[in-house]
Parts: structure tokens; sequence; C-alpha cells
């Protein structure tokens, strides 16, 4: 009965149209509170801390309440800087939104909050949704536009979301990077005037500029302490995060597809939904917020977040392009022997009329060579089989090269205004398909629908995009639609994503992108992983990798151990190092492994199988990052626990020697202060011990004193296992 009248309860505003003009929506930690008042506009009123209904008023009472328009459009208060801008057809600029009602759906996994807005004279809708999650503090935002008006409505402007942050000491950490250093973090104050990340890429948008940011404020950002908002943009596309300080206490914060040469134009009738923004908030410092990420990608952002990942040997480094049986034979051979679990062959395999010798050619062409593989893709998934190991393959399939079967077939598939000429990319020769058009992005779902039904076994595909949008323009987009184009593509490229995933829900799909350029978002709920860098140089990763912990969870932070010399930066460094750093990740390893001396493959051998045994921890845990490389104190650090606080993984690396170095002391994080520990060395060279192996320590004291580290050499590392002892 207690239940029934519950239901009405909750039943009777909603028929009556009226609700709560308070909307407060939280997560376990944090609660995000508006005002909607009907016939009013949307105000967006508070962002930290969870409170509950009864604090609600104290928000107000305490002067906390921001009040500022939670989606501000154009037209009304012309003057601010405003998250949307549409032309009506009748040229009318204005816009003035009246909240119409506010609708609530509870899910086991989120609450979904969804206030409805139109327009006090147009029939021109806009929804605004708060996704909160039940099992990590973030909240999803975006907004859905409808135009319910007899002709297109023009949309100028179009973010996701905009949230008022209060000036102050206000600092933002976000990446930044190029093409094999990928990811490196900025950290600034977050002045008064116009502060802008953004991307044009058009086809990958993480080499540069990344589409998240933290913003620390409390001053400085601290790991640990402060409190900080992270935000990141899912949306595999240009984007644009801009920060924009009005005349009031306030810097506004923007976020959405970067409209730039993308004004898009909606039907009678058609809807327009922007890209989620995820938000976090801590108060335990960008090491919290990025714990609330991580725990959210994992829950369901990335694809199969909580699903243990292989250890896989990828070809590109050990034979490029030099793809042949034998050579596959001996790495799949290598790989097993080594104990690993997965084999991929990269770049080169494919190419029916042209071969893929080198980057000029062939794209598009998805037949196996067979000059250079006779017997097929059948023989090396059963020589992998035979192995006791799985096989996966590379494809890029965005792209042709001017050198293929497809492009002579198909001239008008590819990206650029037919009145122009395409200037290729990569090899001379490459160029962007237009995914704008249906036949091609049919094309694109039956690569990998006809690699997956000619040969099921394949469990990891590696998808490569390795060009830019350049020469803009769509041979099927009509005139008045040329500006669909940076939109179009990635919406046709989920549209793919999501018919892969709902045939084939099992292959692991690794987003690559020349290194690290789709570490995003916008990807990652169709892709297990992320190729961080084409630069697979240990010392540089440790930047890279760093960098990327900021908002990406390690289970999908692909990390391979590389030669020495390494490839992109020459620099020798010794083998333990190299798989001390790739062990904070999913570990693979990118070389030729016949090269390797004895007593490497002993020691890779004994590390893979380490791996194993941490690698719950260290794709699960939670991260704490103890010592920045970007603080140079000579050394990082950073560690996975387990949420129960009984097992942890410490790794820590010189980045910088010198003679007669006073390096820090290592002060571990996350533990039980309560518990004690037993401390393992991992990966032990024996001529630099730690001298820790064997100790108990408590928790009070590995996080309150820390722990001397001897780091005496070049390249020195140590990895800690750490296991309560009862
Ligand atoms: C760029 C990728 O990042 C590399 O790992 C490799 O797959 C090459 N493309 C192959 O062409």
């Amino acid at each position: 009965m207690k239940k029934l009248l519950f239901g009405i309860a909750l039943l009777i505003p909603a028929l009556l149209g009226a609700w709560e003009k308070e909307v407060l929506i939280s997560t376990p930690n944090t609660s995000l509170l508006l005002s909607a008042p009907q016939g009013e506009e949307l105000k967006f009123v508070y962002y930290g801390d969870k409170i509950d209904e009864a604090q609600v008023s104290q928000i107000y009472d305490a002067g906390l309440a921001i009040n500022k328009a939670a989606y501000p459009v154009f037209g009304t208060e012309s003057v601010y800087e405003p998250a949307l801008i549409v032309q009506h057809a009748d040229g009318n600029m204005t816009l003035d939104m009246q909240v119409t009602g506010v609708e609530r759906e509870n899910t086991d996994q989120y609450e979904l909050v969804k206030v409805m807005m139109q327009d006090k004279v147009y029939p021109f809708g806009v929804d605004v949704y708060y996704k909160a999650f039940k099992n990590s503090d973030v909240i999803e935002t975006w907004t859905q536009i409808t135009n319910n008006e007899k002709k297109p409505v023009k949309l100028q402007k179009f973010a996701s979301a905009y949230m008022p942050v209060r000036q102050g000491d206000v600092w933002i950490s976000h990446l930044h990077g190029a093409w094999a250093n990928e990811s490196k973090l900025e950290v600034e104050p977050l002045k008064r005037g116009m502060k802008v990340l953004k991307n044009k890429d058009g086809v990958r948008n993480a080499h540069t500029d990344h589409a998240e940011v933290m913003i620390s404020l409390d001053g400085v950002p601290s790991e640990e302490n402060g409190r900080v908002i992270g935000a990141a943009l899912c949306w595999s596309g240009n984007y644009d995060l801009t920060f924009d300080t009005d005349d009031t206490n306030f810097h506004g914060f923007f976020a959405g597809i970067n409209p730039d040469a993308s004004q898009y134009s909606l039907a009678p009738g058609e809807v327009f939904v922007t890209p989620e923004l995820a938000l976090t908030y801590s108060d335990q410092g960008v090491g919290g917020a990025s714990r609330n990420f991580h725990k959210w990608a994992r829950n369901g952002k990335v694809y199969n977040g909580t699903k243990q990942r292989d250890i896989l040997l990828n070809s590109w480094e050990g034979v490029y392009f030099d793809i042949d049986e034998p050579r596959m034979d001996q790495m799949i051979k290598d790989i097993a022997s080594l104990g690993g679990e997965l084999f991929v062959m990269d770049d080169g395999w494919f190419g029916g009329k042209y071969q893929r010798l080198t980057d000029n050619s062939s794209l598009g062409d998805w037949v196996v060579d067979e000059k250079k593989l006779p017997n097929g893709i059948d023989t090396l998934v059963a020589m992998a089989r035979n192995s006791g190991i799985k096989f996966g393959i590379w494809i890029e399939p965005e792209m042709t090269n001017s050198v293929s079967e497809l492009y002579e077939k198909h001239p008008d598939w590819i990206v650029c205004h037919p009145k122009r000429t395409a200037r290729p990319g990569r090899g001379g020769t490459q160029l962007v398909l237009d995914l704008s058009n249906p036949e091609v992005q049919e094309f694109i779902y039956n690569i990998v629908d006809d690699l997956m039904t000619n040969y099921p076994e394949i469990a990891y595909i590696k998808w490569d995009a390795n060009m830019s949008i350049g020469d803009y323009g769509s041979s099927y987009l009509k005139g008045d639609k040329q500006s669909h184009l940076y939109i179009d593509y990635h919406r046709a490229f989920r549209k793919i994503m999501e018919r892969i995933r709902a045939k084939y829900p099992d292959v692991v799909i690794q987003a690559c992108a020349s290194g690290g350029g789709r570490a995003n978002y916008g990807l990652l709920p169709y892709f297990e992983e992320f190729w961080v860098s084409d630069n697979t140089e240990a010392l540089q990763r440790i930047y890279m990798q760093w960098g990327v912990s900021y908002f990406f969870p390690s289970v999908a932070m692909a990390s391979h151990v590389g030669s020495s010399p390494n490839h992109q930066t020459g620099r020798v460094m010794p083998l333990k190092f190299r798989f001390d750093v790739a062990m904070t990740g999913r570990l693979g390893i990118e070389m030729q492994p016949k090269n390797m001396t004895e007593q490497e493959v002993e020691f890779s051998k004994k590390a893979v199988e380490t791996y194993k045994s941490i690698r719950p921890v260290v794709q699960q845990g939670d991260l704490y990052r103890l010592i920045s490389p970007y603080d140079n104190k000579s050394v990082a650090s950073l560690m996975y626990v387990t949420p129960e606080k009984e097992r942890a993984v410490f790794f820590a690396y010189k980045t910088y020697h010198s003679y007669a170095q006073v390096l820090p002391r290592f002060k571990m994080n996350g533990l039980d202060a309560s518990k004690n520990y037993r401390i393992t060395e991992l990966n032990q060279d024996a001529d630099a011990l730690s001298g820790l192996d064997g100790k108990i320590i408590s928790g009070a004291v590995l996080m309150n004193e820390g722990i001397e580290l001897p780091l005496k050499n070049e390249y020195a590392s140590h990895v800690l296992e750490l296991n309560e002892v009862n």
C-alpha cells in the first residue's frame, strides 16, 4: 500500500505538469543543482560535494547559488557568450527559451534527468540531459535540439554544455602534443580572457590538444587535495572547449562540437543530439578526479572496460611492411614462447593489383597479398591456434590511396570537393574516404564483416587512421549540406561502429591513429583501447602515459616494450626499464623477438609471467600518481591499489641521472594505514635491487614516511608488489 501511495505521489506532479523547481542531480559523492521554474530560464546553481534535498536551501543561504543560465542561448542576453546560436527560416537570429518540463528516469546504473525547454515564440525545443551515474561520480550532460518549425533552421553554434566556473585561483590541466610526443601535460593558471582548446583535424582529434580538461578550483593543482572539476567531451571529431571570462565573477566553460565550418541545417522535424560532456567533481585533487573518470570509463564508457586484456606482440616495429609467412610464423611462435597471448599482424598484409610494399598504395584493397602470404590468413590463424595464442590484424578502413583498385573504381568516394584536386597525405598517395556517403559506410562496415566472416577466429583488430581532412568537401553532400561533412563523418563513424559491435561484440578493437590521435571518449564506447603513441621509447612514454592517465584508465592504454636503440629516438635503455614502463598499462611487445639475446628472452618470459599475476591490479585498480615526471625531481612514480586495499603495485623510475643526486623519498598512497604489507620486488635486476624485497611495512609508514630507493643508475627502475599480511 505504502509503495502504491509513493507511486501515485510521484505520478501526480508529472500529470499536472508541475515539478520541483530545484532539480538536484546526484552521484554517490557529488551533486549538481539546477533551478527550473516553469516558464522561465533554466539556471545552473551549484556543482560540488554531495548535498541532500534538505541542504539545497543552505546553498542559497550561504550565497553559493550561481544562478546563471544553464544553457545560454543567443538573442536575449547577447553580450554574453552563448552555447547555442541558430537562425530561424525567417532570418531571426534569436532564441528565448523557457522551461516546460522536467522528467526523471531511474535505472540501476544511473538517473537520467531531462529538462525540456521551448522557445517562447518559435516551435523550437532544447532538452538538456543530465545522466548521473550511481557507481561513479560522473554526470554526463548533453542537449537534444528539435526543429518543429516548417522550414529548416540553421545551427551555427551548438555546444553540448555550459558551466560557470567561479573566478579565483583557478588552474587548468590539459594535454597537448604532436605525433610521437602526444598527451603532454600542460598546467596553467586560468587567467581572465579566453582560453580555447580545439581541434580541426576532421578525422583524429587527440594528436595536438585533447578534448578533456581538469579545472582545479583551489590554486596550483595538487594530486590529492583541493576541489577539481574534470570535463571530457565524448566526441571523436572536431571539438571546442572554451573558457571565456565575462564581467561577473565567473569564467564560462563551453564544450561541444567545433562549430567552425560546420553550420548545420536542421530540417523540419529533425533532431540534433550533441555529444555528451562527462563532468566529474572531486575534493581529492586531480588524482581523485582521474580515479572518478577511470571508474566511470571501466564501468561502461570504454568498451568491455572490466574485461582482462591480453598480452600481445605487434609486428610493426619488428618487420614493418616486410610481412611474409615465415616471419609471421616466427613471430607467432616467439610471442607464444614468451608467454604472450595474442599476435597482431600490422600493416603490409594486403593488396591485390597493387602490393603494399610501403605506405604509398593499396589502402582500400583489403584482400590478402598472395605473394607475401601464399597460404592466406587461415594459415596464420591456424599457426596462432597451434601455438596456443590468438590472432589479430591491422586495417585502416577510413582511408584509400590513389594507387589502389578502390580509388580507380570510386574516385568520388574521397573527401574533397568535386571542383578541387585532392592533395594526398602519407606516402604521397593517401586519401580520406568520405564517410558521409552511405555507400562508403557500407564499404567500411563490410571490411570488418568480411574479415570476421572469412576468419571468425580473428580476436583483435587494430583500427588505424593516418590522415587528416585537408581538402575539405564531399562529392556526396548536396551544395547546402557541404558544411555537414565534419559532423556527418563522425556520426557515420559511430553508426558503423555500432553495427560492428552489434554483430561482433567479442573482437577486441584498438583505436590507433598515427599513434595517439584517437585517445578520446567519443570512440572508446566501441574500442577496448587506444594506442598511446607511435613513440615506443620508455622514457618519453613515462610522460605521455602520465598525461593520458589524467583522463583514461590503464586498461585502455596500450603500452608496448620497444627495441633498444629505440626506433623513434635512438635511445639505448635496459629491457627492465622498458618492461617496467610498459607494465603500467595494457602490456604488449613491439619489436622483433628473434633479435633478443638469450638473457633478454629469459627476462621477458619472467616479466610476462609477472605481468599476468599483477594484471588485475594494474588494469582494474585505483591509480595513485605519486611523483610527477613533470616536476623535474629526476624520478617519477605511481601505483595501483585494489579497492579492498589488500594488494598494490608500485612503480618508480629514474627520469634524469647525474652524479651526487639527492632523490626524493617515495611516499605511497591509497593504502590502508592500519594494514601491514609484505613487499616483493618484481622484475628484479640482481645488480640494482631496492633492498625492500621481503620487508613487511605498515600502510602508515609507507604513506606518511615513504621509502628510500637507490635508483643509482641511468634508467634505473623498481616495481614493487604489496600484499596485505594478516
Ligand atoms: C601508424 C600506427 O600508429 C603504427 O603503429 C602502425 O600501425 C602504422 N601506422 C602502420 O602503417
